[in-house]
């Protein structure tokens, strides 16, 4: 089965088509980054006019460099929730109208399911695991028991853990997108010049939830509080510290959910898992018997391959949408309990 994926959630513009669940024929991803670049962020109605103009080309390269053309495919699978509504609207609308034509199933998929399933398509894991959800939207830590069936353990209560990376980096006028530059600065700077300081919660009634306001308060506000004295202030110094305090937030709660939960095996996705910092204390847990997996990174940030993978699971239990489908912004994907 030749499953198209389309993802337009936020400012990347892709479609992907992927086979049977794991083969990858295409993933062609048109960012707008450069677009965006002047504003420091994601401006909602300039990426939606973006990908509107954009859409149509972006899904002819997919079918192109699968080599097939549009009445090969099988089914049509959009991101319908959650994201930008305007964003979300271009590719549910276009995925169904082109579906509708060429007379195939289609099925909105939810974009946090997307990411949490991206690893599976090249390191099939077994289920259940603890699920670690790390992009500019979301930070939460779950237990994945399917595809289809995820339950959140712990969320962020304020910052999603990309956008303080995308903050301080806006702020100290590092670059953009914020994470990924943080990410090289810091292997030149000190992660301990600085010594921000993690967030004081209620660990007993919330012990996986995490907060990132503070930490990016005390590095735009306060950063010479927390300079350690002897060291340097230096933007690859202030990055590195940042980030091995917002990469050591998640990594204790990660701890504290797998110890208590039992679960033996680990799989992270979404933007923040392409941080290599992230990736090497995920890593480090497989010295402890742990099972780690995560996408490549292509399949950490929004990707249309992710989308069709998924769907391509749904489709083959014989779930698909009806004409009246439409977008949400909000999230949707699972309950907290
Ligand atoms: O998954 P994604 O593409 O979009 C959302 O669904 O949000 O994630 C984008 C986020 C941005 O905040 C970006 O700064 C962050 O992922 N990101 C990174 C890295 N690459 C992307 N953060 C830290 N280190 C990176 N290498
Ligand atoms: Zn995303």
């Amino acid at each position: 089965m030749k499953v198209l994926g389309i993802e337009t959630s936020c400012d990347e513009c892709s479609a992907a088509v992927v086979e049977d669940g794991h083969d990858i024929l295409s993933n062609v991803i048109a960012t707008q980054i450069e677009l965006h670049k002047p504003y420091q962020g994601v401006v909602p109605e300039l990426a939606s006019r973006l990908h509107t103009e954009w859409i149509e080309q972006v899904v002819a390269a997919a079918v192109k460099q699968a080599g097939l053309v549009m009445t090969d495919l099988d089914a049509v699978a959009f991101t319908n929730r959650p994201g930008l509504l305007g964003s979300l609207l271009v590719g549910t609308n276009y995925g169904k109208a082109l579906a509708a034509t060429l007379g195939v199933p289609f099925i909105g998929i939810d974009h946090i399911r997307g990411h949490l399933y991206a690893s599976q398509i090249e390191n099939p894991l077994e289920y259940p695991y603890l699920g670690i959800l790390v992009s500019g939207g979301h930070t939460v830590i779950s237990r994945v028991e399917s595809y289809d069936k995820v339950d959140v353990l712990g969320t962020t209560i304020d910052d999603a853990i990309g956008e303080a990376f995308d903050k301080v980096a806006k702020f100290y006028d590092l670059g953009y997108p914020g994470g990924v530059v943080i990410d090289r600065l810091s292997k030149q700077g000190d992660p301990l010049a600085f010594n921000f300081p993690g967030p004081s919660m209620d660990r007993k009634e919330h012990p996986y939830d995490m907060s990132y306001s503070g930490l990016k308060t005390a590095v735009i506000n306060q950063k010479d509080r927390f300079l350690v004295p002897g060291k340097t202030d230096s933007k690859e110094n202030i990055a590195a510290s940042f980030q091995r305090q917002a990469v050591g937030i998640l990594m204790k709660r990660v701890r504290i959910a797998l110890k208590d939960t039992g679960l033996t095996r680990v799989s992270a996705g979404g933007g923040v898992a392409a941080n290599s910092l992230l990736r090497s204390e995920l890593k480090e847990l497989e010295k402890e018997g742990y099972t780690v997996t995560f996408p490549s990174l292509k399949l950490c940030t929004d990707n249309g391959a992710m989308i069709a993978g998924l769907a391509y699971r749904y489709l083959s239990d014989g779930y698909h949408d009806a004409l009246d489908v439409s977008a949400s912004a909000r999230v949707t994907a699972f309950k907290k309990f």
